[in-house]
């Protein structure tokens, strides 16, 4: 009965809150996090799950809402996005337009908006609104609208997030000079994570996340200035300034562009610094590579990129981090086009599947791309997305225990090209060729009659 009635009562607020113009622009606190989050819930049931990936150190839930077309499951062939916000607990802008953007997806898939269902459809999401949910409690308690610079961004242990994750950016800078894996630089470390006491639990939980879902893209929402800044964030000398690029700098450089181009605020040329006496020298076009601002070690962008998959930028929001309740509309109306384009750019690049010859998933297998050194990997479903910038390329598909297959491919800005590989065991090949020599033998021996 009570779930009846909880059906109705969700189908009744579903038509009261359809409009755009209804999403109610406001500071969510812990409570009202997770109310806004079910009622979204409640609202679109059949494209979207709340799940949680742990607890803070105080016990807060980190929770995650997913949207996509059938929630709770990996679609093989389907990629994989998320969107982190509020890991720095004072930065509250980047948590509030993720339960806009939940909403505002809702709505317009249920208005039958054609680009968002296309999304939904095509596009698993996980949107984590608060990633330091006791930072922002702290930070949410101070009285009167200023609020202090720095209380609430460390979690509740005192942790920088975005300073606590495992320094990959020193692994591969050696390995560059000294020859080493340029990805998935965490394999068979997994039991090294758990075990790690410097590592806070909001820290460990984002990083068995990372690990357990085939992400490809993904964003981390900050606060304190305007710009979207990509890999990598730790120079290679050590230097506080200095640009690093990675090996996808071609790529990162489009995606930060697609999130800033509609941003009115972060691509204007002409914007002065958030502060009189910031440095905005590597800013241009609303974008910047993170060791030509400052350099980060043990951030959680670079992580990402040389732990997995996933390619992740950082996403400076506001001047402000935690501005007026207010304004909260025009960081929406800022941010609303800009927060959908980047999800789009998931569906760039090349994608397909890796099998063998009787068609069987062959997964953890390599995707390599020449000319740039840093390889993906499939996933269980033999299923890979590798993001590249329009061009000509040779992606190479190998496995142990199985032949390498080169392929030639074009490129367009988008959709993704789909380039499926078939590898050949090199057992079969071993039979075949035993089979090939044999049927020689037998036609020597027939033509020359002994
Ligand atoms: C559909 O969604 C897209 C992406 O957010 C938006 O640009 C467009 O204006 C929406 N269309 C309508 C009719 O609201
Ligand atoms: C994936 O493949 C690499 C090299 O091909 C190997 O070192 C690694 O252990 C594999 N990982 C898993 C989980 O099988
Ligand atoms: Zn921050």
């Amino acid at each position: 009965m009570k779930a009846l009635l909880l059906l109705v009562l969700a189908c009744a607020t579903s038509r009261a809150l359809s409009a755009e113009g209804d999403i109610s622009f406001e500071y969510h606190r812990y409570d009202e996090l997770r109310k806004a989050l079910v009622s979204v819930w409640l609202q679109c049931p059949t494209i979207a799950r709340i799940y949680t990936i742990g607890e803070s150190f105080e016990g807060r839930e980190l929770l995650v809402l997913e949207m996509s077309d059938n929630p709770g499951a990996h679609e093989p062939g389907e990629p994989e996005f998320k969107y982190i916000a509020n890991m720095h607990g004072n930065e509250a802008v980047g948590r509030e337009l993720l339960v806009y953007l939940a909403q505002y997806l809702c709505n317009q898939y249920q208005q039958g908006n054609e680009t968002i269902i296309d999304l939904i459809h095509n596009t698993r999401i996980h949107l984590m609104p608060s990633m330091n949910p006791d930072g922002f409690e702290k930070a949410a308690s101070q009285s009167g609208e200023m609020k202090d610079w720095f209380v609430g961004r460390t979690n509740a242990q005192g942790v920088d997030l975005n300073r606590n994750f495992p320094d990959l950016d020193r692994i591969v800078y050696v390995n560059e000079r000294e020859g080493g894996a340029n990805n998935h630089l965490l394999q068979n470390m997994k039991k090294s994570v758990d075990e790690n006491a410097k590592l806070a639990p909001e820290t460990k939980a984002v990083i068995r996340w990372i690990m357990d879902i085939p992400f490809v893209l993904s964003a981390n929402l900050h606060g304190g200035d305007v710009v979207a800044n990509y890999p990598y964030d730790e120079t290679r000398s050590g230097s506080a300034h200095e640009y690093s690029a990675s090996p996808d700098d071609a790529i990162f450089k489009s995606l930060a562009k697609a999130y800033s181009v509609y941003n009115p605020v972060m691509s204007d040329p002409q914007r002065a610094p958030c502060r009189k006496n910031d440095d905005d020298s590597s800013f241009k076009d609303g974008i910047t590579n993170g060791g030509a601002w400052y350099s980060v070690p043990g951030g959680m962008q670079d992580f990402n990129y040389l732990s997995s998959n996933c390619f992740e930028i950082t996403l400076e929001l506001s001047c402000d981090k935690f501005p007026a309740e207010d304004l909260l509309k025009s960081y929406w109306e800022q941010n609303r086009d800009s927060l959908v384009s980047y999800i789009e750019q998931v569906h760039r690049g090349v994608k397909g599947f890796v099998r063998d010859l009787q068609g069987n998933a062959i997964s953890n297998a390599t995707i390599s791309v020449e000319g740039i050194e840093h390889d993906v990997t499939t996933a269980k479903d033999g299923d890979y997305w590798r993001l590249l910038t329009p061009g000509n390329y040779k992606v190479a598909a190998s496995a142990p225990g199985y032949l390498s297959v080169i392929k030639k491919v074009a490129v367009p800005h988008s959709p993704a090209t789909r380039v499926d590989f078939e590898l050949e065991s090199l057992m079969e090949r071993k039979e075949e060729e035993r089979e090939e020599l044999m049927d020689w033998w037998k036609m020597m021996s027939e033509t020359l009659n002994f």
